[in-house]
């Protein structure tokens, strides 16, 4: 037993529990992730999977996405990333509705598969569906040699390490990186980037990891944020753009850990509903940062505080204008638009953590929650 336990410290690595330990572990898994793959001095992206099968993807009519929970976030992030620099039309599908709407699929589409597990049922037989039309199937996966990582045609591994927590955060990261990297090594083979953008990206996505580190040192400040809001019974998250699915996994963390209920909305949408909600007892966490509509969110974040909700703003270092509006800011770096949510992400991350713990809830091993889900 106290062997056992022992064991158990040194896995966890000096910290509390293996979410903390992952969400830091997140700059070494983004270097690791693009190590070899991200040659920034040659100005490309070295991807076997993707060479080996680049006709497949400059001949698909479109790009289907399939995956569940954090990996469906992903995925989310991954159709803004890939519309925007490589022009290829992205749908992104639960794979429990997928694989049982009788999807129109032919060999011309590519299904992407994210998983960090590789086992999820429900993303196995999203794809095994796709391969028995034709499609060609890429797997995004973490675990090696795991089963969709072996039934898919080509992948991209994401080596993030092991993930222990039940709740996903270095997967996300990681994910959203080996995605990114497609879409710009795509984008160069159709033409769709400029030689200058491309490279400016290669620099940037670079710095993340740099970056990320800069993020994780509000860790104190957050955990003073989360000490106010830990009894809240409900909370709202926005973003607009590559930010919206942060807000939807921001919102996802906060639920499966903590246990409070929490929405994730597209900034836009709250008129269309979710404001109703808004009162003096709802915090609503609004990525805010610089690039990307910046100037619309600000006016929600005026709607917010014209109907006394408590914001907290998660904004672009330097930020003065969400400063006055919001109760409280939490500060990210700047980078590209497109590469923010690897950024936005972490703060978010450590928020769910913070009030989980101060709840005394079992972070690690969340009620009703498995790491893999290997049954329907
Ligand atoms: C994330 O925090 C979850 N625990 C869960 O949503 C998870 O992302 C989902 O079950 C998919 O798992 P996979 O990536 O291993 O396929």
């Amino acid at each position: 037993q106290e062997l056992q336990m022992n064991l158990e410290q040194i896995e966890k690595g000096g910290y509390e529990h293996f979410m903390l330990k992952e969400i830091h572990e997140q700059p070494k898994a983004i270097t690791d992730t693009y190590r070899g793959r991200l040659l920034r001095n040659e100005a490309i992206i070295k991807m076997a999977g993707v060479e080996d099968n680049m006709k497949r993807f400059l001949n698909a009519n479109r790009i289907i996405i399939v995956a569940c929970g954090t990996s469906w976030h992903a995925g989310l992030v991954a159709e803004y990333i890939f519309e925007d620099l490589a022009r290829i039309p992205v749908e992104v599908e639960y794979a429990s509705e997928f694989r049982y709407r009788n999807p129109v699929i032919g060999e011309n589409d590519v299904v992407i598969a994210i998983s960090q597990s590789g086992e999820t049922a429900d993303t196995l037989a999203a794809i095994k569906l796709a391969k028995s039309k034709g499609a060609f199937v890429f797997g995004v996966c973490n675990v090696v040699g795991s089963s969709i990582a072996r039934e898919a045609d080509a992948g991209a591994y994401t080596h993030a390490g092991p993930e222990i927590g039940v709740a996903s955060t270095k997967a996300f990261t990681t994910q959203i990186t080996v995605l990114t990297l497609m879409a710009l090594r795509l984008a160069r083979a159709k033409g769709t980037i400029s030689s200058s953008d491309f490279r400016q990206h290669l620099l940037e996505l670079e710095l993340i990891p740099k970056k990320v580190e800069e993020a994780l040192e509000s860790d104190a400040h957050i955990k003073m944020i989360a000490d106010i809001y830990k009894n809240s019974r409900n909370c709202l998250y926005l973003g607009r753009g590559f930010n919206f699915p942060v807000a939807l996994e921001g919102a996802l963390k906060l639920k499966e850990i903590s246990y409070i209920h929490a929405e994730g909305y597209p900034a836009a949408e709250m008129k269309h509903g979710p404001i109703a909600l808004i009162d003096e007892n709802m915090p609503i966490v609004v990525i805010a940062t610089k690039k990307g509509h910046y100037e619309k969110v600000v006016s929600n974040i005026q709607e917010i505080k014209s109907r006394k909700g408590k914001i907290i703003g998660i904004v672009t270092e330097g930020d003065t204008q969400v400063r006055d509006l919001a109760d409280h800011v939490i500060e990210v770096p700047d980078t590209l638009e497109s590469l923010s949510p690897l950024l936005t992400t972490i703060p978010l991350q450590l928020l769910s953590y913070h009030i989980a713990v101060l709840l005394g809830k079992n972070v690690d091993q969340p009620r009703n929650l498995a790491k893999s889900v290997t049954v329907e």
